[in-house]
Parts: structure tokens; C-alpha cells; sequence
């Protein structure tokens, strides 16, 4: 990789069954991002750990997880994709880290109360150092960018905080990363009962997954909440019609859009009418993605490639990176 380039790192959760939230809110920065920077995407297999110790369904979300990102434009000859476990540098930047984290602070991270309360007898040392695990990540490629959702806003601090920690005791080694998007965290994917955005753990039939077949996917279109029409012309639109309108800025042409808002302004809106658009113009998004991924999960010798291929990219870079930090350290005396 060319080293002009602003490096940029994310982590990808293996939770499986991505949904059109994370494709217009994360994937398509990573997409865009792959051309401009030196990328880093990993899998965070490791963090998975802290909360699903039962590893029999990893491989397959590991897998799921790279076809996923793979199937909407993610270029792994461009960028290092690659399994957060396969970096062994990484539990080696963890464990340095661990030193400069203090036990209040990490008590203090939202992600850790919320996760103390959701599983209280599961609290464990891994769930406490959580943030310090995503810190190396990002730190181990020294990088700059880190595209991500306002939820890991308190964990990138923390990243920073532990990065100028070392490099005010060791040296100036480890620069301080930033949350960067393109702004695509503007673009409103919103569920389709009308209530908050499309989301992994609420309400999965309000939620189009890349991974529902077209059946499914109109299914869930028709069910969206409506109401039986606007009474005056140019009357603002309730929240749950606006869903619908935005929902189809995402998929559908300039046409079919104008010709619903004059509809709509006219008061001769057929909300039937314009689910059933928005149905087949989502089938007709979301079936081409769903096939590659089933095409790529098919083809394990691919995705074997992919993570060995990945791993290489990552290792190169980590590698340089912890000969720094051992020598920072006064590691280097062997
Ligand atoms: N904690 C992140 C999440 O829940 C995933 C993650 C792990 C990550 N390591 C990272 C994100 C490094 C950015 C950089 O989504």
C-alpha cells in the first residue's frame, strides 16, 4: 500500500445479517473511503469474545460478516481485510495498553454499564478492557481515521486518550485517531413501523436484512404504517409517511419519487400503491447483494484467501508499528 495515504481502520462486529441501515450508515463509507485511504477493515472477532464465549457460530459469522462486506463493494485487493484474531501484534498492543487504562475509567464507559446490566453475571475482565482491545486496533496502524457511529464516539476517545498516555511516557509514537465519516450518518434509514432507524436487536420485521429473500422483503414493505391519505393539499406529512419518502430516496428513481409527492400535494396519494413501488424497487437493491453473498459463502476457498490475504496487508503494518512501541518501551534489550 502506497504510504502517502491517510491510513483509515474499523472493526466490523461478526453479529451477522447486516440491514440497509449499516449498508447507507457504514459500508458505503468504507466502500468510498477504500479509494481515497489506506484501509484497514477487520472483523472484531475477538471483542465477540467478551459477550459470546460460545465460539460454535463465529466461523460462520466471520464468514457471513466478510461475503457481506465484500458483496457491497468492499475490495479486498484494494484494502486489508482481514480477522482481528489472525494479528497475534494486537493482543501484544492490548496487553501494553492494559497498563496505561485505569480500572475507574474503563467503569465509567456506557458500553460496559449497559453490557454490566444486560448480563450481570458475565462481567469480565475482557468487558471491562473492551475499549483498550478497540483502542489497539485502531493504534496498531497508527491510524488517523476511524469511521464510525456516534455509539463509538466515547470508545475512540478513550483510544485517544491511551495513545497520548504512551507518548507522553514513551515517545511520540502512536498518532491520535478521529471518528471520520462522509457524512452519510445524515442519510435517515428509518424502520418501517415509523418508530427510530433500522436496527439489529429491535423489532427485525421493521428491518430490511441484505440477507431477506424478495418475499420477504415485500412483505415487510406492505406492513409499513400508513394512514388513509392526506385531506389537504401540501399538508406537511406525518413522521411515519416521511419514513416511506425517505426510505425511497435510498432505492427508487428521481421519477418515482416526484410523481409520490405530487400525489401526495394533490391529495390522490395510494399509499398501496407506493409501498408496492417501493417493494419491488427494494427487491431490486437488495436481491443482486443477496445473491453475491450467497455466491461468496458458497466459496470457502475464496474466503480463505481473503483473510489470509488480509492478514499479510495487516501484519506488514503492525509489525512496523510494535518494533516502535517495544523500542519506546526500552523492550529492545534482548
Ligand atoms: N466496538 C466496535 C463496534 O461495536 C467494533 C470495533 C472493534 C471497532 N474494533 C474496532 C470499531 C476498531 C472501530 C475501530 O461496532
Amino acid at each position: 500500500m502506497s504510504n502517502k495515504k491517510e491510513i483509515v481502520m474499523s472493526g466490523i462486529r461478526p453479529t451477522g445479517f447486516l440491514h440497509l441501515g449499516n449498508y447507507f450508515g457504514a459500508i458505503r463509507n468504507y466502500v468510498r473511503m477504500q479509494e481515497d485511504f489506506d484501509c484497514y477493515f477487520m472483523v472484531a472477532d475477538l471483542h465477540s469474545l467478551t459477550t459470546h464465549p460460545d465460539t460454535k457460530e463465529l466461523k460462520l459469522n466471520v464468514h457471513r460478516v466478510l461475503a457481506e462486506n465484500i458483496a457491497c463493494g468492499l475490495d479486498p485487493d484494494k484494502v486489508a481485510l482481514y480477522c482481528q484474531s489472525h494479528i497475534y501484534e494486537t493482543s501484544e498492543l492490548y496487553l501494553y495498553l492494559n497498563m496505561l487504562a485505569y480500572k475507574g475509567e474503563l467503569e465509567k464507559t456506557t458500553t460496559f454499564k449497559d453490557k454490566v446490566r444486560q448480563s450481570p453475571d458475565n462481567v469480565n475482565a475482557g468487558l471491562l478492557t473492551y475499549p483498550v482491545l478497540q483502542a489497539a486496533d485502531i493504534l496498531l496502524h497508527r491510524a488517523k481515521f476511524v469511521p464510525v457511529g456516534k455509539d463509538q464516539e466515547q470508545h475512540l476517545e478513550m483510544a485517544r486518550n491511551f495513545a497520548n498516555r504512551f507518548n507522553h511516557r514513551y515517545g511520540d509514537v502512536l498518532p491520535e485517531p478521529i471518528a471520520f465519516n462522509y457524512g452519510n450518518n445524515l442519510i435517515k434509514v428509518p424502520s418501517l413501523d415509523g418508530t427510530g432507524k433500522m436496527s439489529k436487536s429491535e423489532n427485525q420485521n421493521a428491518t430490511l436484512y441484505l440477507a431477506d429473500e424478495d418475499e420477504v422483503i415485500r412483505k415487510k414493505v406492505m406492513k409499513a404504517k400508513t394512514d388513509s391519505g392526506p385531506t389537504e393539499p401540501g399538508m406537511p406529512k406525518p413522521d411515519y409517511i416521511e419514513n416511506i419518502f425517505d426510505l425511497m430516496k435510498l432505492v427508487s428513481t428521481e421519477e418515482v419519487i416526484n410523481k409520490f409527492e405530487t400525489d401526495y400535494n394533490s391529495c390522490t396519494i395510494r399509499y398501496g400503491d407506493m409501498k408496492k413501488q417501493l417493494a419491488e424497487d427494494m427487491v431490486n437493491f437488495i436481491a443482486p447483494i443477496r445473491s453475491r453473498v450467497n455466491a461468496i459463502l458458497n466459496d470457502e476457498a475464496y474466503l480463505q484467501k481473503v483473510m489470509e490475504q488480509g492478514a499479510e496487508k495487516a501484519r506488514v503494518s503492525a509489525k512496523a508499528t510494535m518494533n516502535r512501541v517495544r523500542e519506546a518501551m526500552g523492550l529492545n534489550y534482548f
